[in-house]
Protein backbone atom coordinates (compact mmCIF):
# COMPACT_ATOMS: atom_id res chain seq x y z
CA UNK A 1 0.00 0.00 0.00
CA UNK A 2 2.35 2.59 0.84
CA UNK A 3 4.32 1.67 -2.13
CA UNK A 4 1.71 2.97 -4.42
CA UNK A 5 1.08 5.75 -1.88
CA UNK A 6 2.77 8.15 -4.52
CA UNK A 7 0.34 6.87 -7.50
CA UNK A 8 -2.51 6.81 -5.37
CA UNK A 9 -1.69 10.68 -4.41
CA UNK A 10 -1.70 11.21 -8.59
CA UNK A 11 -5.20 9.17 -8.94
CA UNK A 12 -7.00 11.26 -5.96
CA UNK A 13 -5.91 14.40 -7.60
CA UNK A 14 -6.92 13.38 -10.76
CA UNK A 15 -10.38 12.28 -9.63
CA UNK A 16 -11.05 15.46 -7.71
CA UNK A 17 -10.41 17.27 -10.94
CA UNK A 18 -13.26 14.85 -12.71
CA UNK A 19 -15.54 15.02 -9.89
CA UNK A 20 -14.87 19.07 -9.68
CA UNK A 21 -16.53 19.57 -13.23
CA UNK A 22 -20.21 17.94 -13.94
CA UNK A 23 -19.92 16.80 -17.67
CA UNK A 24 -21.59 18.49 -19.94
CA UNK A 25 -25.59 16.75 -20.30
CA UNK A 26 -26.09 15.21 -23.49
CA UNK A 27 -28.43 16.86 -25.71
CA UNK A 28 -30.74 14.41 -28.29
CA UNK A 29 -33.63 15.02 -30.82
CA UNK A 30 -36.71 13.71 -30.20
CA UNK A 31 -38.89 14.96 -32.95
CA UNK A 32 -38.49 18.60 -33.72
CA UNK A 33 -36.81 19.16 -30.33
CA UNK A 34 -33.75 19.04 -28.44
CA UNK A 35 -33.82 17.49 -25.10
CA UNK A 36 -30.99 17.61 -22.11
CA UNK A 37 -30.76 13.77 -20.74
CA UNK A 38 -33.06 14.98 -17.37
CA UNK A 39 -35.91 15.22 -20.57
CA UNK A 40 -35.77 19.19 -20.29
CA UNK A 41 -35.51 21.35 -23.49
CA UNK A 42 -32.52 22.54 -24.73
CA UNK A 43 -32.74 26.05 -26.47
CA UNK A 44 -29.43 26.94 -28.63
CA UNK A 45 -28.57 30.29 -26.97
CA UNK A 46 -25.67 30.45 -29.63
CA UNK A 47 -22.94 32.43 -31.11
CA UNK A 48 -21.15 32.16 -34.54
CA UNK A 49 -17.62 31.69 -33.34
CA UNK A 50 -15.50 32.39 -36.52
CA UNK A 51 -12.52 34.81 -36.85
CA UNK A 52 -12.90 36.17 -40.64
CA UNK A 53 -11.08 34.85 -43.48
CA UNK A 54 -9.84 36.88 -46.33
CA UNK A 55 -12.08 38.03 -48.30
CA UNK A 56 -11.01 38.56 -51.80
CA UNK A 57 -13.26 41.76 -53.58
CA UNK A 58 -14.43 40.11 -57.26
CA UNK A 59 -17.38 40.77 -59.28
CA UNK A 60 -17.22 36.27 -59.11
CA UNK A 61 -17.65 36.80 -55.24
CA UNK A 62 -21.24 38.39 -55.48
CA UNK A 63 -21.58 37.38 -51.48
CA UNK A 64 -18.28 38.20 -50.13
CA UNK A 65 -17.29 34.44 -48.73
CA UNK A 66 -13.96 34.77 -47.72
CA UNK A 67 -11.14 32.87 -49.49
CA UNK A 68 -8.93 31.46 -45.97
CA UNK A 69 -10.53 30.68 -42.63
CA UNK A 70 -8.92 30.67 -39.27
CA UNK A 71 -10.08 27.33 -37.29
CA UNK A 72 -11.11 29.23 -33.77
CA UNK A 73 -11.46 25.71 -32.20
CA UNK A 74 -7.79 25.15 -32.79
CA UNK A 75 -6.19 28.29 -31.09
CA UNK A 76 -6.49 27.10 -26.83
CA UNK A 77 -5.78 30.82 -25.56
CA UNK A 78 -8.92 32.35 -27.49
CA UNK A 79 -10.74 29.88 -26.05
CA UNK A 80 -10.36 30.36 -22.60
CA UNK A 81 -10.50 34.31 -23.16
CA UNK A 82 -13.44 33.75 -24.66
CA UNK A 83 -15.28 31.12 -22.62
CA UNK A 84 -15.66 33.86 -19.33
CA UNK A 85 -17.94 35.99 -22.03
CA UNK A 86 -19.40 33.09 -23.24
CA UNK A 87 -20.78 32.29 -19.50
CA UNK A 88 -21.17 35.92 -18.91
CA UNK A 89 -23.92 36.11 -21.34
CA UNK A 90 -25.24 32.13 -20.88
CA UNK A 91 -24.21 31.44 -24.23
CA UNK A 92 -24.18 27.50 -24.42
CA UNK A 93 -23.07 26.76 -28.17
CA UNK A 94 -20.80 28.32 -31.05
CA UNK A 95 -21.32 27.60 -34.39
CA UNK A 96 -17.92 27.19 -35.84
CA UNK A 97 -17.94 27.43 -39.89
CA UNK A 98 -15.01 25.88 -40.66
CA UNK A 99 -12.07 23.86 -38.75
CA UNK A 100 -8.84 21.92 -39.72
CA UNK A 101 -9.59 18.40 -39.03
CA UNK A 102 -5.73 17.75 -38.95
CA UNK A 103 -5.17 20.72 -36.37
CA UNK A 104 -5.52 19.67 -32.24
CA UNK A 105 -9.30 20.69 -31.04
CA UNK A 106 -8.76 19.36 -27.33
CA UNK A 107 -8.37 22.33 -25.41
CA UNK A 108 -10.76 24.41 -26.56
CA UNK A 109 -13.52 21.48 -26.78
CA UNK A 110 -12.82 21.08 -23.70
CA UNK A 111 -12.83 24.44 -22.31
CA UNK A 112 -16.04 24.74 -23.62
CA UNK A 113 -17.23 21.60 -22.77
CA UNK A 114 -16.34 22.32 -18.98
CA UNK A 115 -18.25 25.25 -19.32
CA UNK A 116 -21.61 23.68 -20.81
CA UNK A 117 -21.33 25.33 -24.20
CA UNK A 118 -21.76 22.93 -27.11
CA UNK A 119 -20.71 22.80 -30.62
CA UNK A 120 -22.35 23.12 -34.00
CA UNK A 121 -19.42 22.54 -36.20
CA UNK A 122 -19.75 23.49 -40.15
CA UNK A 123 -17.89 21.12 -42.03
CA UNK A 124 -17.65 22.75 -45.19
CA UNK A 125 -13.96 24.46 -46.39
CA UNK A 126 -13.79 27.50 -48.42
CA UNK A 127 -13.14 27.36 -52.13
CA UNK A 128 -12.92 24.12 -53.12
CA UNK A 129 -13.75 22.17 -49.74
CA UNK A 130 -17.39 22.68 -50.29
CA UNK A 131 -20.27 22.05 -52.51
CA UNK A 132 -20.37 24.30 -55.26
CA UNK A 133 -23.49 26.34 -56.05
CA UNK A 134 -22.58 26.58 -59.48
CA UNK A 135 -21.03 23.27 -59.98
CA UNK A 136 -21.91 21.44 -57.64
CA UNK A 137 -20.62 17.82 -56.67
CA UNK A 138 -20.48 15.12 -54.01
CA UNK A 139 -17.31 13.38 -54.37
CA UNK A 140 -14.76 11.69 -52.70
CA UNK A 141 -12.47 14.60 -52.11
CA UNK A 142 -15.47 16.76 -50.26
CA UNK A 143 -16.56 13.43 -48.57
CA UNK A 144 -13.06 12.36 -47.28
CA UNK A 145 -12.81 15.79 -45.62
CA UNK A 146 -15.78 15.54 -44.33
CA UNK A 147 -15.51 12.31 -42.39
CA UNK A 148 -12.12 13.71 -41.31
CA UNK A 149 -13.61 16.56 -39.84
CA UNK A 150 -16.01 13.78 -38.10
CA UNK A 151 -13.27 11.49 -36.71
CA UNK A 152 -11.46 14.98 -35.54
CA UNK A 153 -14.49 15.64 -33.26
CA UNK A 154 -16.23 12.29 -32.75
CA UNK A 155 -14.07 12.47 -29.41
CA UNK A 156 -15.65 15.56 -27.75
CA UNK A 157 -19.00 15.19 -25.57
CA UNK A 158 -20.16 18.74 -26.77
CA UNK A 159 -20.51 18.51 -30.50
CA UNK A 160 -23.91 19.16 -30.95
CA UNK A 161 -24.36 19.15 -34.84
CA UNK A 162 -22.51 19.28 -37.97
CA UNK A 163 -23.13 21.06 -40.97
CA UNK A 164 -23.48 19.57 -44.84
CA UNK A 165 -23.60 23.23 -45.57
CA UNK A 166 -24.54 26.95 -45.55
CA UNK A 167 -26.35 28.97 -47.86
CA UNK A 168 -25.08 26.84 -50.59
CA UNK A 169 -29.24 26.91 -51.86
CA UNK A 170 -30.04 30.20 -53.34
CA UNK A 171 -33.40 31.22 -54.94
CA UNK A 172 -31.76 30.93 -58.58
CA UNK A 173 -29.71 27.66 -57.28
CA UNK A 174 -32.39 24.86 -56.28
CA UNK A 175 -31.12 22.31 -58.22
CA UNK A 176 -27.84 22.00 -55.94
CA UNK A 177 -29.93 20.73 -53.39
CA UNK A 178 -29.91 16.57 -54.18
CA UNK A 179 -26.33 17.09 -53.96
CA UNK A 180 -26.89 18.11 -50.07
CA UNK A 181 -29.28 15.59 -49.45
CA UNK A 182 -26.59 12.57 -50.75
CA UNK A 183 -24.15 14.65 -48.38
CA UNK A 184 -26.42 14.53 -45.34
CA UNK A 185 -27.99 10.61 -45.97
CA UNK A 186 -23.68 9.54 -46.58
CA UNK A 187 -22.59 11.41 -43.22
CA UNK A 188 -25.97 10.00 -41.27
CA UNK A 189 -24.81 6.31 -42.66
CA UNK A 190 -20.93 6.90 -41.57
CA UNK A 191 -21.95 8.04 -38.04
CA UNK A 192 -24.38 5.82 -37.42
CA UNK A 193 -21.78 3.11 -38.13
CA UNK A 194 -19.65 4.64 -36.03
CA UNK A 195 -22.22 4.13 -33.46
CA UNK A 196 -22.76 8.17 -33.11
CA UNK A 197 -26.41 9.91 -32.67
CA UNK A 198 -24.98 13.03 -33.82
CA UNK A 199 -27.21 15.83 -35.23
CA UNK A 200 -26.41 16.68 -39.00
CA UNK A 201 -27.88 19.92 -40.37
CA UNK A 202 -27.99 22.50 -42.82
CA UNK A 203 -27.96 25.95 -42.17
CA UNK A 204 -30.31 28.06 -45.11
CA UNK A 205 -30.14 31.68 -46.34
CA UNK A 206 -33.79 33.14 -45.68
CA UNK A 207 -35.62 33.87 -49.24
CA UNK A 208 -39.22 33.87 -50.62
CA UNK A 209 -41.23 31.31 -48.77
CA UNK A 210 -41.54 29.34 -52.59
CA UNK A 211 -38.02 27.90 -52.51
CA UNK A 212 -37.26 28.19 -48.73
CA UNK A 213 -39.90 26.09 -47.22
CA UNK A 214 -39.31 23.86 -50.50
CA UNK A 215 -35.92 23.46 -49.40
CA UNK A 216 -36.44 22.70 -45.95
CA UNK A 217 -38.92 20.12 -46.33
CA UNK A 218 -36.81 18.43 -49.53
CA UNK A 219 -33.87 18.27 -47.12
CA UNK A 220 -36.00 16.20 -44.71
CA UNK A 221 -38.20 14.03 -46.77
CA UNK A 222 -38.59 10.44 -46.95
CA UNK A 223 -37.24 8.77 -43.99
CA UNK A 224 -34.62 9.38 -41.23
CA UNK A 225 -32.13 8.40 -42.81
CA UNK A 226 -32.06 10.47 -46.13
CA UNK A 227 -32.89 13.95 -43.76
CA UNK A 228 -31.50 16.40 -41.77
CA UNK A 229 -31.82 16.31 -37.69
CA UNK A 230 -31.75 20.01 -37.88
CA UNK A 231 -32.10 22.83 -39.62
CA UNK A 232 -31.04 26.33 -39.47
CA UNK A 233 -32.13 29.45 -40.67
CA UNK A 234 -30.17 32.47 -41.19
CA UNK A 235 -32.87 35.26 -40.36
CA UNK A 236 -32.10 38.74 -40.18
CA UNK A 237 -35.73 39.95 -40.84
CA UNK A 238 -36.07 41.87 -37.27
CA UNK A 239 -34.36 45.12 -37.49
CA UNK A 240 -33.76 47.34 -35.12
CA UNK A 241 -36.50 47.26 -32.49
CA UNK A 242 -38.92 45.35 -34.23
CA UNK A 243 -41.49 42.61 -33.33
CA UNK A 244 -42.34 39.45 -33.53
CA UNK A 245 -45.49 40.27 -35.92
CA UNK A 246 -44.00 42.05 -38.53
CA UNK A 247 -39.97 39.64 -38.29
CA UNK A 248 -40.67 36.36 -37.47
CA UNK A 249 -44.75 35.32 -37.23
CA UNK A 250 -45.22 34.38 -41.12
CA UNK A 251 -42.15 32.55 -41.10
CA UNK A 252 -42.71 30.88 -38.28
CA UNK A 253 -46.32 29.63 -39.26
CA UNK A 254 -44.80 28.05 -42.22
CA UNK A 255 -42.93 26.13 -40.27
CA UNK A 256 -45.80 25.04 -38.03
CA UNK A 257 -45.58 21.27 -39.27
CA UNK A 258 -41.88 21.13 -39.80
CA UNK A 259 -40.78 17.47 -39.05
CA UNK A 260 -37.13 18.17 -37.18
CA UNK A 261 -35.46 20.31 -35.16
CA UNK A 262 -35.34 24.16 -36.34
CA UNK A 263 -33.23 27.05 -34.69
CA UNK A 264 -32.20 30.64 -36.38
CA UNK A 265 -28.65 29.51 -37.87
CA UNK A 266 -27.84 33.14 -37.63
CA UNK A 267 -29.56 36.57 -36.72
CA UNK A 268 -28.49 39.54 -35.83
CA UNK A 269 -29.62 42.50 -38.63
CA UNK A 270 -27.58 45.62 -38.36
CA UNK A 271 -29.99 47.82 -40.99
CA UNK A 272 -31.10 49.84 -38.07
CA UNK A 273 -28.19 50.61 -36.07
CA UNK A 274 -27.84 50.04 -32.53
CA UNK A 275 -28.47 46.37 -32.22
CA UNK A 276 -30.87 45.71 -29.45
CA UNK A 277 -31.23 41.88 -29.79
CA UNK A 278 -34.73 42.03 -28.67
CA UNK A 279 -35.51 39.65 -31.43
CA UNK A 280 -34.12 37.09 -28.06
CA UNK A 281 -37.12 37.72 -25.87
CA UNK A 282 -39.51 36.50 -29.19
CA UNK A 283 -37.12 33.57 -30.52
CA UNK A 284 -37.24 32.75 -26.79
CA UNK A 285 -41.43 32.89 -25.67
CA UNK A 286 -44.14 30.89 -26.32
CA UNK A 287 -44.75 32.65 -29.67
CA UNK A 288 -41.57 30.74 -31.40
CA UNK A 289 -40.30 27.79 -28.79
CA UNK A 290 -42.74 25.32 -30.21
CA UNK A 291 -41.01 25.25 -33.54
CA UNK A 292 -37.59 27.02 -32.91
CA UNK A 293 -34.83 25.40 -30.56
CA UNK A 294 -33.18 29.07 -30.03
CA UNK A 295 -30.40 30.65 -32.66
CA UNK A 296 -27.08 31.69 -33.05
CA UNK A 297 -26.36 35.77 -32.91
CA UNK A 298 -24.08 36.88 -35.40
CA UNK A 299 -21.24 37.39 -35.15
CA UNK A 300 -19.04 37.53 -32.06
CA UNK A 301 -15.50 37.98 -34.12
CA UNK A 302 -15.84 41.18 -36.38
CA UNK A 303 -16.80 40.08 -39.88
CA UNK A 304 -17.83 42.36 -42.96
CA UNK A 305 -20.78 40.95 -45.51
CA UNK A 306 -22.31 43.08 -48.13
CA UNK A 307 -24.51 43.63 -45.48
CA UNK A 308 -22.00 45.74 -43.68
CA UNK A 309 -19.99 45.14 -40.68
CA UNK A 310 -20.83 42.69 -37.92
CA UNK A 311 -18.90 42.28 -34.34
CA UNK A 312 -19.43 41.86 -30.72
CA UNK A 313 -15.59 42.24 -29.69
CA UNK A 314 -12.65 43.32 -30.54
CA UNK A 315 -9.48 41.36 -30.49
CA UNK A 316 -5.92 43.13 -29.55
CA UNK A 317 -3.22 42.48 -31.87
CA UNK A 318 -1.79 40.29 -29.66
CA UNK A 319 -4.50 38.30 -29.45
CA UNK A 320 -4.74 38.02 -25.68
CA UNK A 321 -7.64 40.85 -24.84
CA UNK A 322 -11.53 40.72 -26.18
CA UNK A 323 -13.15 43.86 -25.42
CA UNK A 324 -16.42 43.59 -26.34
CA UNK A 325 -18.52 46.41 -27.38
CA UNK A 326 -22.55 47.69 -27.22
CA UNK A 327 -23.98 44.71 -29.47
CA UNK A 328 -22.36 42.57 -26.92
CA UNK A 329 -23.56 44.49 -24.00
CA UNK A 330 -27.13 44.29 -26.13
CA UNK A 331 -26.99 40.49 -25.97
CA UNK A 332 -25.81 39.59 -22.57
CA UNK A 333 -28.75 41.34 -21.15
CA UNK A 334 -31.37 39.48 -23.82
CA UNK A 335 -29.96 35.84 -23.27
CA UNK A 336 -29.66 36.67 -19.43
CA UNK A 337 -32.56 37.38 -19.37
CA UNK A 338 -34.97 34.55 -21.06
CA UNK A 339 -36.50 31.39 -19.76
CA UNK A 340 -37.85 29.45 -22.32
CA UNK A 341 -40.83 27.38 -21.81
CA UNK A 342 -39.79 23.58 -20.94
CA UNK A 343 -42.42 22.64 -23.24
CA UNK A 344 -43.32 19.99 -24.42
CA UNK A 345 -41.48 17.90 -22.10
CA UNK A 346 -39.47 14.87 -23.44
CA UNK A 347 -41.97 12.25 -22.67
CA UNK A 348 -44.50 14.03 -24.61
CA UNK A 349 -42.98 14.81 -27.93
CA UNK A 350 -43.71 13.12 -30.77
CA UNK A 351 -41.31 11.23 -32.80
CA UNK A 352 -41.14 12.33 -36.58
CA UNK A 353 -42.66 11.56 -39.24
CA UNK A 354 -40.96 11.85 -42.58
CA UNK A 355 -43.51 12.32 -45.58
CA UNK A 356 -42.54 11.38 -49.16
CA UNK A 357 -40.11 13.78 -51.37
CA UNK A 358 -42.41 15.95 -53.39
CA UNK A 359 -42.16 16.37 -56.82
CA UNK A 360 -40.13 19.73 -58.19
CA UNK A 361 -41.58 22.70 -59.10
CA UNK A 362 -40.57 26.06 -60.83
CA UNK A 363 -39.76 27.34 -58.15
CA UNK A 364 -37.25 24.65 -56.70
CA UNK A 365 -36.12 22.76 -59.46
CA UNK A 366 -34.09 19.90 -57.46
CA UNK A 367 -34.87 16.33 -58.23
CA UNK A 368 -35.83 13.42 -55.90
CA UNK A 369 -32.96 11.85 -57.59
CA UNK A 370 -29.79 12.22 -55.44
CA UNK A 371 -25.93 11.38 -56.43
CA UNK A 372 -24.44 8.50 -55.42
CA UNK A 373 -22.17 7.51 -52.39
CA UNK A 374 -18.82 8.84 -53.60
CA UNK A 375 -16.84 5.70 -54.38
CA UNK A 376 -13.15 5.77 -53.61
CA UNK A 377 -11.92 2.75 -54.74
CA UNK A 378 -13.65 2.77 -57.86
CA UNK A 379 -12.30 5.91 -58.61
CA UNK A 380 -8.98 5.06 -57.69
CA UNK A 381 -9.47 1.70 -59.71
CA UNK A 382 -10.06 4.33 -63.38
CA UNK A 383 -7.82 6.55 -62.50
CA UNK A 384 -4.45 3.28 -62.55
CA UNK A 385 -5.87 2.30 -65.51
CA UNK A 386 -6.28 5.52 -67.43
CA UNK A 387 -4.09 6.55 -70.70
CA UNK A 388 -3.25 9.86 -70.17
CA UNK A 389 -2.85 11.01 -66.32
CA UNK A 390 -2.90 14.25 -64.93
CA UNK A 391 0.29 15.04 -62.88
CA UNK A 392 -0.75 17.03 -60.01
CA UNK A 393 0.88 20.59 -60.75
CA UNK A 394 1.79 21.64 -57.11
CA UNK A 395 0.57 24.03 -55.24
CA UNK A 396 -2.56 24.78 -57.36
CA UNK A 397 -3.36 20.97 -57.89
CA UNK A 398 -7.09 21.89 -58.13
CA UNK A 399 -7.07 25.19 -59.42
CA UNK A 400 -4.58 23.50 -62.42
CA UNK A 401 -7.35 20.48 -62.53
CA UNK A 402 -10.14 22.75 -62.91
CA UNK A 403 -8.62 24.55 -65.62
CA UNK A 404 -7.66 21.19 -67.35
CA UNK A 405 -11.17 19.92 -67.07
CA UNK A 406 -12.33 22.95 -68.52
CA UNK A 407 -10.17 22.96 -71.93
CA UNK A 408 -10.07 19.42 -71.99
CA UNK A 409 -13.76 19.39 -72.34
CA UNK A 410 -13.63 22.02 -74.83
CA UNK A 411 -11.13 19.95 -76.59
CA UNK A 412 -12.73 16.14 -76.28
CA UNK A 413 -16.21 18.19 -77.44
CA UNK A 414 -14.85 19.29 -80.74
CA UNK A 415 -13.39 15.94 -80.95
CA UNK A 416 -16.79 14.46 -80.70
CA UNK A 417 -16.95 13.37 -77.31
CA UNK A 418 -18.74 14.54 -74.37
CA UNK A 419 -17.60 15.20 -70.71
CA UNK A 420 -21.17 13.82 -69.29
CA UNK A 421 -19.78 11.18 -67.34
CA UNK A 422 -18.06 13.93 -65.43
CA UNK A 423 -20.67 16.26 -64.39
CA UNK A 424 -24.21 15.96 -63.26
CA UNK A 425 -27.37 17.42 -62.94
CA UNK A 426 -29.80 17.94 -60.13
CA UNK A 427 -32.79 19.47 -61.84
CA UNK A 428 -33.06 16.42 -64.38
CA UNK A 429 -31.51 13.39 -61.24
CA UNK A 430 -28.58 12.43 -63.51
CA UNK A 431 -25.21 12.21 -62.20
CA UNK A 432 -22.08 10.78 -65.01
CA UNK A 433 -20.43 7.26 -63.87
CA UNK A 434 -17.48 9.54 -62.59
CA UNK A 435 -19.77 12.45 -60.46
CA UNK A 436 -18.14 11.13 -57.45
CA UNK A 437 -14.66 10.96 -58.23
CA UNK A 438 -12.04 13.63 -56.93
CA UNK A 439 -11.71 16.62 -59.71
CA UNK A 440 -8.40 15.37 -60.19
CA UNK A 441 -9.08 11.92 -61.80
CA UNK A 442 -12.15 14.03 -64.09
CA UNK A 443 -9.25 16.09 -65.12
CA UNK A 444 -6.95 12.67 -66.05
CA UNK A 445 -10.36 10.88 -67.70
CA UNK A 446 -10.86 14.04 -69.96
CA UNK A 447 -7.22 14.54 -70.78
CA UNK A 448 -7.43 10.38 -71.31
CA UNK A 449 -10.37 10.42 -73.18
CA UNK A 450 -8.85 13.04 -75.68
CA UNK A 451 -5.72 11.32 -76.09
CA UNK A 452 -7.59 8.60 -77.33
CA UNK A 453 -10.10 10.71 -79.43
CA UNK A 454 -6.82 11.79 -81.24
CA UNK A 455 -5.23 7.78 -81.95
CA UNK A 456 -2.96 8.55 -79.02
CA UNK A 457 -1.34 11.12 -80.59
CA UNK A 458 1.70 11.71 -77.86
CA UNK A 459 1.20 15.36 -78.28
CA UNK A 460 -2.05 15.29 -77.14
CA UNK A 461 -1.60 14.36 -73.81
CA UNK A 462 1.27 17.39 -73.09
CA UNK A 463 -1.14 19.13 -71.59
CA UNK A 464 1.32 22.25 -70.98
CA UNK A 465 3.54 19.52 -68.87
CA UNK A 466 0.10 18.55 -66.80
CA UNK A 467 -0.28 15.22 -68.42
CA UNK A 468 1.92 11.66 -68.16
CA UNK A 469 0.91 9.09 -70.46
CA UNK A 470 0.46 5.66 -69.13
CA UNK A 471 1.79 3.10 -71.64
CA UNK A 472 0.54 0.34 -69.15
CA UNK A 473 -3.38 1.45 -69.49
CA UNK A 474 -4.94 -1.59 -69.94
CA UNK A 475 -8.56 -0.26 -71.89
CA UNK A 476 -9.81 2.91 -72.97
CA UNK A 477 -10.98 5.38 -70.64
CA UNK A 478 -15.05 4.84 -71.39
CA UNK A 479 -14.17 0.92 -70.65
CA UNK A 480 -12.45 1.47 -67.81
CA UNK A 481 -14.95 3.43 -66.72
CA UNK A 482 -17.73 0.79 -66.98
CA UNK A 483 -15.69 -1.64 -65.58
CA UNK A 484 -13.90 0.30 -62.37
CA UNK A 485 -17.56 1.63 -61.50
CA UNK A 486 -19.99 -0.87 -62.83
CA UNK A 487 -22.60 0.61 -60.19
CA UNK A 488 -22.72 4.66 -60.32
CA UNK A 489 -25.69 4.93 -58.62
CA UNK A 490 -24.88 2.77 -55.84
CA UNK A 491 -25.56 4.37 -51.91
CA UNK A 492 -23.40 2.44 -49.58
CA UNK A 493 -22.09 2.88 -46.02
CA UNK A 494 -18.91 5.12 -46.66
CA UNK A 495 -15.46 4.92 -44.80
CA UNK A 496 -12.69 6.48 -44.13
CA UNK A 497 -9.86 5.18 -46.12
CA UNK A 498 -6.74 6.71 -44.00
CA UNK A 499 -4.35 6.80 -47.42
CA UNK A 500 -7.01 8.88 -49.20
CA UNK A 501 -5.54 12.44 -50.65
CA UNK A 502 -6.38 15.26 -48.75
CA UNK A 503 -6.20 16.21 -45.29
CA UNK A 504 -7.52 19.49 -44.60
CA UNK A 505 -5.93 22.23 -45.09
CA UNK A 506 -4.66 25.53 -43.38
CA UNK A 507 -4.43 28.70 -44.32
CA UNK A 508 -2.76 30.26 -47.25
CA UNK A 509 -2.49 31.60 -50.29
CA UNK A 510 -5.12 29.52 -53.08
CA UNK A 511 -6.93 26.51 -52.78
CA UNK A 512 -6.16 25.81 -49.74
CA UNK A 513 -7.48 27.32 -46.09
CA UNK A 514 -9.35 29.66 -45.39
CA UNK A 515 -12.84 30.60 -43.93
CA UNK A 516 -15.83 30.22 -44.87
CA UNK A 517 -17.57 32.36 -46.78
CA UNK A 518 -20.94 32.62 -47.57
CA UNK A 519 -23.72 33.84 -46.50
CA UNK A 520 -25.87 35.74 -47.70
CA UNK A 521 -27.34 38.67 -46.77
CA UNK A 522 -24.38 38.92 -45.43
CA UNK A 523 -20.98 37.20 -46.47
CA UNK A 524 -20.44 37.19 -42.78
CA UNK A 525 -18.03 34.51 -42.02
CA UNK A 526 -19.94 31.53 -42.97
CA UNK A 527 -18.94 28.90 -44.30
CA UNK A 528 -19.15 28.32 -47.68
CA UNK A 529 -17.30 28.86 -50.46
CA UNK A 530 -18.03 26.41 -52.40
CA UNK A 531 -15.79 26.30 -55.71
CA UNK A 532 -14.90 23.30 -57.07
CA UNK A 533 -12.78 22.09 -59.61
CA UNK A 534 -15.55 20.59 -61.73
CA UNK A 535 -16.96 21.37 -64.64
CA UNK A 536 -18.92 18.97 -66.76
CA UNK A 537 -19.46 20.32 -70.26
CA UNK A 538 -22.53 20.41 -72.80
CA UNK A 539 -26.20 19.78 -71.01
CA UNK A 540 -24.63 18.24 -67.87
CA UNK A 541 -23.24 20.69 -66.44
CA UNK A 542 -21.80 24.92 -66.42
CA UNK A 543 -18.59 24.95 -68.16
CA UNK A 544 -16.94 28.31 -68.80
CA UNK A 545 -17.04 29.64 -65.28
CA UNK A 546 -14.50 27.80 -63.48
CA UNK A 547 -10.92 29.81 -63.94
CA UNK A 548 -13.11 32.86 -63.32
CA UNK A 549 -14.13 31.54 -59.98
CA UNK A 550 -10.72 30.03 -59.70
CA UNK A 551 -9.24 34.03 -59.95
CA UNK A 552 -10.53 34.15 -56.14
CA UNK A 553 -8.17 31.87 -55.05
C1 LIG B 1 -0.11 23.02 -66.35
O1 LIG B 1 -1.31 23.66 -66.38
C2 LIG B 1 -1.32 24.97 -65.92
C3 LIG B 1 -2.73 25.47 -65.97
O2 LIG B 1 -3.29 25.31 -67.21
C4 LIG B 1 -0.42 25.85 -66.69
O3 LIG B 1 -0.36 27.12 -66.14
C5 LIG B 1 0.90 25.24 -66.69
O4 LIG B 1 1.73 26.01 -67.53
C6 LIG B 1 0.77 23.84 -67.22
N1 LIG B 1 2.07 23.24 -67.44
C7 LIG B 1 3.00 22.97 -66.56
C8 LIG B 1 4.28 22.40 -67.02
O5 LIG B 1 2.85 23.14 -65.39
C1 LIG C 1 -8.68 21.76 -52.11
O1 LIG C 1 -7.49 22.17 -52.71
C2 LIG C 1 -6.33 22.01 -51.91
C3 LIG C 1 -5.17 22.64 -52.61
O2 LIG C 1 -5.08 22.29 -53.95
C4 LIG C 1 -6.14 20.53 -51.60
O3 LIG C 1 -5.02 20.33 -50.79
C5 LIG C 1 -7.38 20.00 -50.90
O4 LIG C 1 -7.27 18.63 -50.68
C6 LIG C 1 -8.62 20.28 -51.72
N1 LIG C 1 -9.78 19.89 -50.96
C7 LIG C 1 -10.77 19.21 -51.48
C8 LIG C 1 -11.88 18.86 -50.57
O5 LIG C 1 -10.83 18.90 -52.65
Amino acid sequence: MLGSLRLATGVAVVTTILVGVQAIPKVTRTGRYLYQEDGTRFYIKGIAYQPQGEVIDSPDNDFGEPSTYIDPLAIPAGCTRDVELFKQAKINAVRVYSVDSSANHDACMKTFSDNGIYTIIDLALPLNGSIDRTVPSWSTNLLNQYLRTIDAFSKYDNVLAYNVGNEVVRDKSTQVAPYLKAAARDLKAYLRSKNSNALVGYASINGDSTWRNALADYLTCGSEDIAIDIYGLNDYSWCGDSDFNSAYAATTRSFANYNVVAYLGEFGCNTKPPRLFTEVSAIFSGQMSDIWSGGIAFSYFPARSRAGQFAMVEISADGKTATTNADWDKLVAQYGSVTPPNVPLKAAASESTYLNCNQPTSAFLASIVTPPTPNEKACECLDDALSCQFTPYKPDTYKVAGELINSGCSLLGSAGGSCDEIGGDGQKGVYGRLSGCDPLIKASYVMSQYFEATNKNPTTCAFGGNGTINADSPAAASAAASSCIPSPSAVFVPTLDSTSPGGSTSSSNSGSGSNSGSNANGGKNGAFGGIDALVGVSRMAVVGLLSAIWTLA
